[in-house]
């Protein structure tokens, strides 16, 4: 399973591309490059506190919870890919008895790291940073940074993701607009090893010509009967 910014929709997070091409008001390539960072490490940590803060307060929605019903169902048949940083997929108890069925490619909200790659490793992370004089230090003196994957970085866990991929006989895409790669091409190649390929959303994707299925609905309103769970 792929999901995207739409299966954290009903929980009260908009998505990105629901607002104009501004981000709560920013322009992405001020707040989530590798250049913004370097230009203004105050002004990203500003937006990301916001994020936490908006997360913090979210709650799943009966999209997240049927997915982890799923999860109970299939076991070590399901791999939840997720393109979002928020913690509402684990919230509602996606990879509860095993974190490694789910996979954040873009990273987590609720996780930092140190931005010289001092090779200490990520950690746990709630706390909010709104100005440049209160964002944490790294052991080494480095400032820390969010644990996300910006514009121009390498997606996480490709490795795993392709693996699962080739053995996939079903992949169910929800809630992803189908404008951002590599997660835009992962139907390409489930279908090439011969994969059902299902999406689930309000409105067809960019690439919804790649589905063997395109289900228009919500989420939330959809996925449980859609899913039997
Ligand atoms: N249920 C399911 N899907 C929904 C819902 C809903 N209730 N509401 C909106 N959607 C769909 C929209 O139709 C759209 O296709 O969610 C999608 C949101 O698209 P984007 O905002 O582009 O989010 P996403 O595809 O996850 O973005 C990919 O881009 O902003 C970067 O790194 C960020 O991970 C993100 C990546
Ligand atoms: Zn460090």
């Amino acid at each position: 399973m792929l999901t995207g910014a739409g299966v954290s929709a009903e929980s009260g997070l908009p998505t990105f591309r629901a607002s104009d091409g501004l981000w709560e008001g920013h322009r992405v390539e001020d707040v989530c490059t590798p250049e913004a960072w370097e230009r203004n490490p105050g002004l990203v940590w500003e937006f990301y506190s916001a994020r936490r803060a908006a997360a913090e307060r979210a709650e799943p929605n009966a999209g997240h919870r049927a997915l982890a019903a799923l999860e109970r169902r299939l076991g070590d048949r399901l791999l939840l890919c997720t393109q979002n940083v928020d913690d509402l997929h684990e919230k509602a108890g996606s990879g509860a008895d095993d974190p490694s069925r789910l996979v954040h490619m873009h990273g987590e909200l609720f996780v930092s790291r140190c931005s010289a790659d001092c090779g200490r490793p990520p950690f746990l992370d709630h706390a909010l940073y709104p100005e440049f004089s209160r964002i944490a230090r790294c052991a080494c003196g480095a400032l820390v940074r969010p644990h996300i994957v910006w514009f121009g970085e390498m997606p996480l866990g490709m490795d795993r993701i392709y693996e699962e991929i080739d053995q996939a006989t079903v992949m169910l895409v929800v809630g992803t607009s189908g404008a951002v790669y590599p997660a835009a091409n992962f139907v390409d190649w489930a279908r090439r090893k011969g994969a059902r390929t299902l999406y689930v959303g309000p409105e067809a994707p960019l690439n919804a010509g790649k589905f063997s299925e395109v289900v228009l609905g919500k989420a939330g309103e959809t996925l449980p009967s859609y899913l039997g769970v």
